[in-house]
């Protein structure tokens, strides 16, 4: 199979493209020939080698996201057929052939694309469950979800109005606040210039928001939890720039205020959200934001723009 990997960490010139084996599928794996895949934050993490992240494989295939065809499927496999175009979580996905296990594969809805089905899994997940399994958002409520225009924030705004909820967002530019804006947010504030926590009461009439999604940590934290009304729930899924905050306890235990992260679900619950997911899309609930595509020997390009954050959405990669 064609790939791009890396065999060390570093800046964008570690990246390379070529041949590398074909995956071999256990019994109950499913392999895919990969139309669309995506990338997602941690794929600059791993080449970086930031974040806590150590190689473990002596070439490191990026991408867990795939939209495709089936290819071949494991003995044991009995839900999946050869040619059929499925939508999937898998690993090693920057590649023309990738595995993932057979509860993770799922139809792709007629009328989704490959590049929209391939910018799915990872993000639309983690905003799913943080904001449905997790917070548990009642229509009604008010969403406060930071940085907007990354994929899991995309995903966010547009989950949180399926729901019926009012959603507040940020954003580092003007551009990605009107994307919000346009995805549904009726407030977008300016993360790096603004007053976020008088910018939420000033929209909440000073009661704050119901629940904070965050997934960007210390630059945000502080605002995120006074942003946040009595019995509020913040929940996070990531620590882009950084992991350490610090908390007012007397404001949590005054207002009642619930902190909860994502945790590392199994299969069973990844593929129950995925369900959820995948039925907002198919019924034209939630579109994923397709920020720009690329082939796979343009993988340098697509890790260089994700470094720069300067895009609204979703990188797809196109193998
Ligand atoms: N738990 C999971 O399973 C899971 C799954 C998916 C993602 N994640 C995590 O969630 C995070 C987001 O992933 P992604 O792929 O969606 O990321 P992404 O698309 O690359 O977006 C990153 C965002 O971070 C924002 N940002 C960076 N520095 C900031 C700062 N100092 N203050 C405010 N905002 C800042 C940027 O917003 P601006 O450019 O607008 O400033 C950008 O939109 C990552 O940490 C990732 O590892 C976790």
């Amino acid at each position: 199979m064609r790939a791009a990997y890396h065999e060390s960490q570093g800046a964008l010139d570690v990246l390379r493209v070529g041949e590398l084996p074909d995956p071999d599928p256990g019994l109950g794996d499913v392999l895919i020939r990969v139309k669309a895949t995506s990338m997602d934050r941690v794929d600059v993490y791993w080449r970086e080698g930031s974040h806590g992240m150590k190689l473990r494989w002596p070439q490191h295939v990026g991408g867990r996201d795939i939209a495709g065809v089936v290819e071949s499927v494991g003995s044991q496999v009995t839900t999946v057929a050869v040619g059929d175009r499925v939508v999937a979580s898998g690993e090693r996905t920057h590649a023309t052939l990738a595995l993932a296990p057979e509860e993770l594969v799922f139809p792709l809805p007629g009328g989704v694309s490959f590049e929209a089905g391939g910018a799915t899994p990872t993000a639309g997940r983690s905003a799913h469950q943080a904001l449905i399994e997790k917070a548990q958002i009642q229509s009604g409520e008010t969403v406060l979800v930071m940085a907007a225009g990354s994929g899991v924030g995309s995903f966010g705004i547009q989950i949180a109005r399926a729901m019926g909820c009012r959603v507040i967002a940020t954003a580092g530019t003007a551009e990605k606040r009107a994307r919000a804006m346009e995805l549904g947010a009726e407030l977008a504030i300016n993360h790096y210039h603004d007053d976020i926590v008088a910018a939420v009461r000033g929209a909440t009439d000073g009661r704050g928001v119901d629940v904070v999604l965050d997934h960007v940590g210390t630059p945000v934290f502080a605002a995120a939890v006074r942003s946040l009304a009595a019995e509020g729930r913040f929940v996070t899924c990531g620590v882009t720039a950084g992991h350490i905050g610090e908390l007012h306890l007397g404001q949590l235990f005054v207002k009642g205020i619930t902190l909860m992260g994502v945790g590392r679900p199994d299969n069973q619950r990844i593929a129950a959200t995925m369900r959820g997911l995948l039925g907002m899309i198919d019924q034209g609930q939630v579109a994923p934001a397709i920020a720009a595509v690329f082939g796979l020997e343009e993988i340098a390009e697509a890790h260089r723009l994700m470094e720069s954050s300067e895009f609204f959405g979703k990188i797809v990669l196109t193998p």
